[in-house]
């Protein structure tokens, strides 16, 4: 991709000018004038070490006043900009290509009000979703969204890429759970859409445009949710499977046999386990090893009720032989070590050098396949084992079970053309001609903006496109990303 020359590269006349509107702490600057020295590293690199930019300058806008007054001057001027939360996500979106100005949202980061009676939360967007968490915690209810980068990214960063995680078998998705949403377009016009009503069909529901548009038509700064109670019973059971087709049975008997408390079936295959166990040396669940395990989680109201269904659904699926072998966890602590056994897939998965990610939704009988046929590709080319020259350490599949959504990673010791020449378009064609989706919910971003075609057809990226126009005429938001 060639800069866009269209836009305006930055001077000192435009830092003075946000210095003045911001105050001087709230800009990290490098180059442009003579007394910046602040390390702006960590805003142009993404979470993988794959994607990095070159921005000069990153703000950090403190209130909605100021977001709407820095995106107006950027818009009036020609200066491109990336939104910017957590710098977590995993599609190259959140870090500029060339000199972008990034808008950080992170001293945006108060909860704004919450309604113990409706469960109704409304925080800044640049509020870690961690703190959000703990925050209704403390009130006795949850965050509707749950995922293993949740001590960095930020609620606005969830909503921005329409994050899915590790309970929306439970909870559902953002787009019905948020309520609400202040956003500000480029030309600096204040969206105040920041609902708390669970009802109102009143025209187009526009809040939903945001959710999930990787920041290419504006800036969220408010979030509006609804938030359930917590649930004082929380189960997790870790198994060991023979085979995908097991597993597929185990979550239909799950699904039957737990119904209303079943609240995470999460899948992983014995080459993601190998890799975890590999790096943090911690001890296995299990006694032996499985080709498949999966994690199972019931959060309910009453204890006594949730055990009783929990072990009945053990003896059955063990006396079947659905499952090998299992293993209940019987404190917080256990809890807390079942979960890194599939939270931690990403961070280990990173250890060797880079990692090539393919988050797809397939439709669930085939799911499985895919890695098969991938590892099976990679092996055929030569390009994985232990020496120096071969560049794959793992093909690995693991992820959202109960959503059909599967993680493909491929871990490298190095990020090689010829690896990626093997995956791609090979990857995208075989979700394709199975009507799955290339992007279940990591967003397209810079990593899949060729690849769109896949899953939405040309009638639907060009409807996108008049939305983006509208919204966005000049193209300063997120540029070079997907749209
Ligand atoms: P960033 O990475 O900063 O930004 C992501 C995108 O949103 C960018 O395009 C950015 O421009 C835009 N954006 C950010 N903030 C705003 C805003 N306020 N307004 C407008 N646009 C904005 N994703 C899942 O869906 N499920 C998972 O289970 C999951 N697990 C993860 C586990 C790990 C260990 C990691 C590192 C990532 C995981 N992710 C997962 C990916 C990622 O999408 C989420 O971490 C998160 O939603 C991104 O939030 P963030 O604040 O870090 O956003
Ligand atoms: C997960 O489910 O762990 C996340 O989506 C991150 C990843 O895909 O690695
Ligand atoms: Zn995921």
């Amino acid at each position: 991709i060639k800069r866009d020359s269209r836009f305006a590269e930055i001077t000192e006349e435009h830092v003075k000018h946000f210095k003045e509107l911001l105050g001087k702490d709230s800009a990290v600057i490098d180059g442009v004038t003579k007394d910046a020295t602040d390390d702006i590293e960590p805003f142009n690199g993404d979470w993988m070490r794959k994607y990095r930019g070159h921005t000069k300058l990153v703000l950090k806008p403190g209130s909605t006043e100021e977001v709407s007054k820095v995106l107006k001057y950027c818009n009036d001027n020609m200066l491109a900009v990336v939104p910017q939360g957590g710098n977590s996500g995993l599609v190259g979106g959140s870090v500029p290509v060339f000199d972008e100005i990034v808008i950080n949202m992170s001293r945006m980061n108060q909860i704004r009000s919450f309604d113990e009676v409706s469960g109704t939360l409304v925080v800044d967007a640049g509020c870690i979703l961690e703190v959000a968490d703990g925050y209704l915690g403390e009130r006795g209810h949850i965050f509707p969204l749950d995922l293993g980068a949740k001590g960095s990214c930020h609620i606005g960063g969830n909503v921005a890429t329409n994050a899915g995680g590790l309970r929306l078998l439970r909870y559902g998705s953002l787009h019905g759970n948020v309520l609400g949403l202040e956003a500000v377009l480029p030309d600096g016009t204040i969206v105040d859409d920041l609902s708390k009503l669970r009802k109102n069909n009143t025209g187009y529901d526009l809040k939903q445009l945001f959710i999930g548009a990787e920041g290419t038509i504006g800036i969220i700064t408010g979030v509006s949710i609804i938030c359930p109670q917590r649930s004082n019973a929380i189960n997790v059971a870790f198994f060991g499977l023979e085979s995908y087709e097991k597993v597929q049975e185990a979550f239909k008997e799950a699904k039957g046999q737990l119904s209303e408390i079943l609240s995470a079936f999460e899948l992983m295959d014995s080459f993601s386990q190998d890799l975890v166990h590999n790096v943090t040396k911690n001890k296995r669940p299990l006694e032996s090893e499985y080709p498949f395990y999966c994690l199972i989680e019931t959060s309910g109201s009453n204890s006594e009720h949730d055990n009783e269904k929990l072990e009945k659904f053990l003896e059955y699926v063990m006396e079947k032989e659905i499952v090998l072998d299992g293993v209940v966890a019987q404190d917080e602590t256990q809890v807390k070590a079942l979960w890194g056994w599939r939270e931690g897939i990403p961070e280990c998965l990173g250890h060797w050098g880079g990692v090539y990610k393919y988050d797809l939704s397939i439709p669930i009988n085939e799911l499985y396949d895919l890695v098969e046929d991938t590892r099976k590709k990679i092996t055929d080319a030569g390009l994985i084992g232990e020496d120096e020259a071969r560049p794959v350490v793992g093909v690995v599949g693991y992820g959202h079970m109960g959503d059909s959504n599967l993680h493909l990673n491929v871990a490298v010791k190095r990020y090689d053309k010829k690896v990626e020449k093997e995956l791609e378009p090979f990857v995208y064609e075989w979700v394709a001609k199975r009507n799955g989706s290339i992007s279940a919910e990591h967003g397209l971003g810079l990593a899949k903006k060729n690849y769109i075609g896949y899953s939405r057809s040309g009638t639907m990226v060009a409807l996108m496109k008049q939305i983006k126009n509208l919204y966005d005429p000049n193209g300063i938001m997120n540029p070079y990303k997907y749209i």
